[in-house]
């Protein structure tokens, strides 16, 4: 790879063109006379308002308002029986970035508002980057990827008054009866962290690790805050959300700056690969989580955040996280909403910031971005100067043609079909939510659930209304019964106070 030579961007030096040359002032435009017209060619001039209109790049469809830190992850358990892949080698310490977001609020929106968190790391792994792009609820609301961009667009604005609208939400979710689990979260003390410090992280989907003998495992990642569970109420969080919206963004950046570093434990539940065939839930359905009874927690590692980004746009804004950044070892699972996460994510990146979003110094992997065969585009940076553009070539320039079974996959066969996944034995939308809902929250996390809810329905209508009450009862008689009642009595004030849900109780079934 050959650069031409560059003296690094000085902040301190004196003012330039883009060019290079001396700045005359940033101050006065180019005038005829002090009190004549400005004119074409004050080329400062024009440059910084034509650059100032390009100053904005698209921000992310869902996960846009958010921030992050960079931190380190050391391997401090030995789980090379389950996987190769160096990062997870004991004793192996990795460089990392975490972006934590909401998912449908905009840049600028609240971080209080009730809603998922996103959780995505990127590990530096001396193999290239891995990314585990995960949210703070091991479950999700939709199973197929086809209903993705309908989920978000029920999220976010009315297309004639731009307003947030719950009617649109409820009925998304009274429509799509999967979601019932995750909307529980939801509507739960989790839908409201105290700070991104207070959350757990998980991957959510089951992906796959292999050990040096090439021996397969499903596994789930799950990050506990060492910092404790810790929420909001629906009044403090309201409060904050007019007093500061950026209120996470500022208390991880605050304790950070302060040195306070929050650390979080890994853990993962592993699957022999051949038990999930007939597992009684179906393994690759994103909306249900596996019994910790069956699968217990297998401690890896630790990851801390030591390190406050010194430039937001450039390593937070910019960072390009993406499920298919996977490294020897690891792999994905025929879980559908994964499969489609692996094209979306590049994508993505590619629309909102540019065909070399991989140059970019936060997307970098530590050995620059290596020998690819992806040439040109906007904003190349890089370049392999005369090093030929193709392969197969006979000019020295390596080139992979590995084949036959790799080694992260799984056996497939089957017709082409559109349908739902095949039910395991105890595979249903309700069964888990009903399960958080009576056995794993307390008496006074479901009474706060049941004020959530009533309280969101306040502007909901006939036919959606009666569809919530009927799928709160499908979730747990009780808990509908309760929410029916307090909407008709209109009790619909938030309780104060707010318990951590202890994770080892998550699914005790
Ligand atoms: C088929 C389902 C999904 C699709 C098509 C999808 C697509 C996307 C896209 C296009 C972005 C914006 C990326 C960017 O502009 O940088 C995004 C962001 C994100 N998504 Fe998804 N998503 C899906 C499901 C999920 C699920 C299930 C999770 C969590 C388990 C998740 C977690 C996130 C997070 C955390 C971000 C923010 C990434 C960042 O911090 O930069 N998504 N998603």
């Amino acid at each position: 790879m050959t650069d031409s030579p560059l003296t690094p961007l000085s902040p301190t030096g004196p003012s330039t063109e883009t060019s290079g040359a001396p700045t005359f002032s940033d101050a006065h435009s180019l005038t005829v006379g002090p009190d004549g017209p400005i004119v074409l060619h004050d080329v400062h001039l024009v440059e910084t308002l034509a650059h100032f209109n390009r100053e904005r790049v698209p921000e992310r469809s869902p996960h846009a308002k958010g921030s992050g830190a960079f931190g380190e992850f050391v391997t401090t358990e030995d789980v090379t029986r389950y996987t190769k892949a160096a990062l997870f080698q004991p004793g192996a310490k990795t460089r990392m970035l975490a972006r934590f977001s909401t998912v449908a609020g905009e840049q600028g929106s609240p971080d209080t508002w009730r809603d998922v968190r996103g959780f995505s790391l990127r590990f530096y792994t001396t193999e290239g980057n891995f990314d585990m792009v995960g949210n703070n609820t091991p479950v999700f609301f939709v199973r197929d990827a086809m209903k993705f961009p309908h989920f978000i667009r029920s999220q976010k604005r009315l297309p004639d008054s731009g307003l947030r609208s719950a009617e649109m939400q409820w009925d998304f979710w009274t429509l799509s009866p999967e979601s019932a689990h995750q909307v529980a979260y939801l509507m739960g003390d989790r839908g409201l962290p105290r700070s991104w410090r207070h959350m757990n992280g998980y991957s959510s989907h089951t992906y796959m690790w292999v050990n040096a003998q090439g021996e397969k495992f499903w596994v789930k990642y799950h990050f506990h805050t060492d910092q404790g569970v810790q929420n909001l109420t629906n009044e403090q969080a309201g409060e904050l959300a007019g007093k500061d919206a950026d209120f996470h963004r500022r208390d991880l950046y605050d304790a950070i700056d302060r040195g306070e570093f929050p650390s979080w434990t890994l853990s993962m539940q592993v699957m022999p690969y051949a038990e999930a065939a007939d597992y009684r839930f179906n393994p690759f359905d994103l909306t249900k989580v596996w019994s910790h009874r069956d699968y217990p927690l297998i401690k890896v590692g630790t990851m801390t955040l030591n390190e406050n980004p010194s430039n937001f746009f450039a390593q937070i804004d910019q960072a390009a996280f993406a499920p298919s950044n996977l490294v020897p070892g690891t792999g994905i699972s025929p879980d559908r909403m994964l499969l489609a996460r692996v094209f979306a994510y590049a994508d993505a990146h590619r629309a909102r910031i540019g065909t070399n979003f991989h140059q970019l110094p936060v997307n970098q992997p530590l050995n620059g971005t290596g020998n690819t065969f992806l040439d040109q585009g906007h904003m190349q940076y890089q370049q392999y100067g005369a090093a030929p553009v193709y392969a197969p070539n006979s000019k020295g320039r390596p080139w992979a043609e590995q084949q036959g079974p790799v080694d992260n996959g799984w056996e497939v066969d089957g017709e082409l079909v559109r349908s739902a996944a095949t039910l395991h034995a105890e595979d249903d939308d309700f069964g888990q939510a009903h399960t958080l809902v009576r056995d794993v929250f307390t008496d006074a996390q479901r009474e706060r659930l049941v004020e959530t809810v009533a309280g969101s329905l306040v502007d909901v209508d006939e036919p959606v209304l009666s569809r919530v009450f009927e799928y709160w009862r499908n979730i747990d008689d009780q808990v509908g019964a309760a929410i029916e009642e307090a909407h008709s009595q209109g009790q619909v004030d938030q309780v104060p106070g707010s318990d951590p849900i202890a994770e080892d109780q998550i699914l005790k079934g």
